[in-house]
């Protein structure tokens, strides 16, 4: 027991993974104190207020298209996401806001999606406000996001559920976006494209901006992401994301389960991930790291800004009838460094010919008791040291 320890110490001086917000007095209990709150809101179906404790500063949409709000772009982003200059407004909003619970007793509000593709609002935005909470409900048919936290510190999503259909086109749960102090905890998220994304400007904007997404913790999820990815990471992170912790996530029919995407241009960083105790069953690509992934804004991005994507832990995962193990597509200028994977059992949909199962370049790591066996570039000679750990 004593070498095991030694080793241990060893292992975690080559490759630190810093990761905050473990153990007790984590992020997902800091706004666990809804009855405390000043102010409440009770949706029971959408566009209704409940009980009579009206927040009149959290502003619900008219749901007409014909008077849909166009507000200004996200200085963090310089433009809508799919058009250039101004952007619609989300259906429930909320601008520096404080102490804010929006809960329903597990009420649905629908997005209707369908009406708005040509738009693509958000349904629930939080911008520059400070301890949020989301809970007990159920969002359906988001047009976009579903809940886009930005610019925003001690948000709690708490038990709720989001839908949309998996052929919906570049839908996304819930995006921590420049956002800090965020736990996202007993939710259960199907969507077309991402389940959880977490992001932080865009190219120059993100830049200048320069609000990182850190400290956030995501717990106990089931997540589907039909097209995209049930995490990830990016793209759009030129303000950087660090320190995530994610923990017991159940992840099925998904094209990738875990996925970090970034390119030239953003700048940035993705560093200090923990990632542990996940369940994949019927994922396309477990883990998808793509370091030419994305557009820009405009043309005014700097070519030489490279995103830093380094100190990723995946460790604790079991997958069943996965296709593509792992890639990690790193770039010469920017390679990935400091992937360590650890106890990692994947079983292949075609098990026979496991050669192309993880595919590397441009990526620097280590890892111990992998199967199938990760890409030499992922086997640096400590993670074979600690294979022989006695127990
Ligand atoms: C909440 O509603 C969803 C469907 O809208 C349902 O699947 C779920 O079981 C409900 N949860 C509770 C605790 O009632
Ligand atoms: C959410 O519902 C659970 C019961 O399912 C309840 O214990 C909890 O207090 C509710 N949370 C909020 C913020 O209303
Ligand atoms: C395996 O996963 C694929 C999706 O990646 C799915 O289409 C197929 O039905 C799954 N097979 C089994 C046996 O569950
Ligand atoms: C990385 O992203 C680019 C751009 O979207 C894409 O062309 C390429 O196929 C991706 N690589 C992988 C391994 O998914
Ligand atoms: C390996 O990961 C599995 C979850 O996939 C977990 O149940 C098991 O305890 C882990 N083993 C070790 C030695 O940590």
């Amino acid at each position: 027991m004593p070498v095991a320890l030694v080793l241990l110490l060893a292992l975690s001086s080559v490759i630190p993974i810093n990761a905050r917000g473990y153990g007790a007095g984590s992020v997902c209990d800091l706004g666990r104190r809804p009855n405390t709150r000043p102010h409440s809101v009770s949706i029971l179906e959408f566009g209704a207020v409940g009980d009579g404790k009206t927040l009149n500063t959290l502003a619900f949409q008219n749901a007409d298209p014909s008077h849909w709000k166009v507000v200004d772009p996200l200085p963090s982003y310089g433009r809508g996401i799919d058009l250039p200059g101004k952007r619609y407004m989300s259906l429930i909003n909320g601008d520096k806001l404080h102490d804010v619970v929006v809960t329903g007793d597990n009420g649905t509000i629908d997005g209707q999606g369908l009406l708005w593709w040509d738009r693509r609002p958000h349904l629930v935005e939080f911008i520059s406000s400070e301890n949020v909470v989301v809970s007990n409900l159920t969002f359906l048919n988001a047009p976009a996001y579903t809940i886009h936290s930005v610019y925003c510190s001690h948000v709690l999503i708490h038990k709720v559920t989001a839908n949309t259909s998996p052929e919906s086109p570049y839908t996304i749960g819930i995006v921590p976006d420049s956002s800090d102090n965020v736990c996202i905890q007993d939710c259960r998220i199907n969507m077309g494209y991402d389940a959880i994304s977490l992001k932080s400007g865009w190219d120059e904007y993100g830049t200048s901006y320069a609000r990182p997404t850190a400290n956030v913790q995501i717990r106990d999820v089931y997540l589907r992401a039909a097209s995209g990815s049930s995490i990830s990471f990016g793209s759009e992170m030129s303000g950087g994301i660090s320190d995530v912790v994610v923990r017991d996530a159940h992840i099925h029919s998904s094209f990738s389960g875990i996925a970090f995407r970034t390119t030239r241009g953003r700048g940035g960083y993705i560093k200090e991930i923990d990632v542990s105790n996940v369940h994949m069953v019927n994922v396309d690509t477990a883990f998808l790291a793509n370091g030419s992934f994305g557009t820009h804004p405009d043309s005014g991005f700097d070519a030489n800004a490279f995103p830093l994507v380094s100190h990723i832990r995946l460790r604790d995962v079991y997958g069943e009838n996965i296709s593509v193990a792992g890639c990690f597509f790193g770039t010469k200028e920017s390679p990935f460094t400091s992937v360590l994977l650890s106890n990692i059992s994947l079983s292949m949909k075609n098990s026979g010919s496991s050669d192309d199962s993880w595919q590397c370049s441009y990526v620097e790591g280590s890892s111990d008791s992998v199967v199938p066996e990760p890409c030499s570039e992922l086997e640096s000679s400590y993670g074979i040291a600690v294979a022989f750990v006695p127990t």
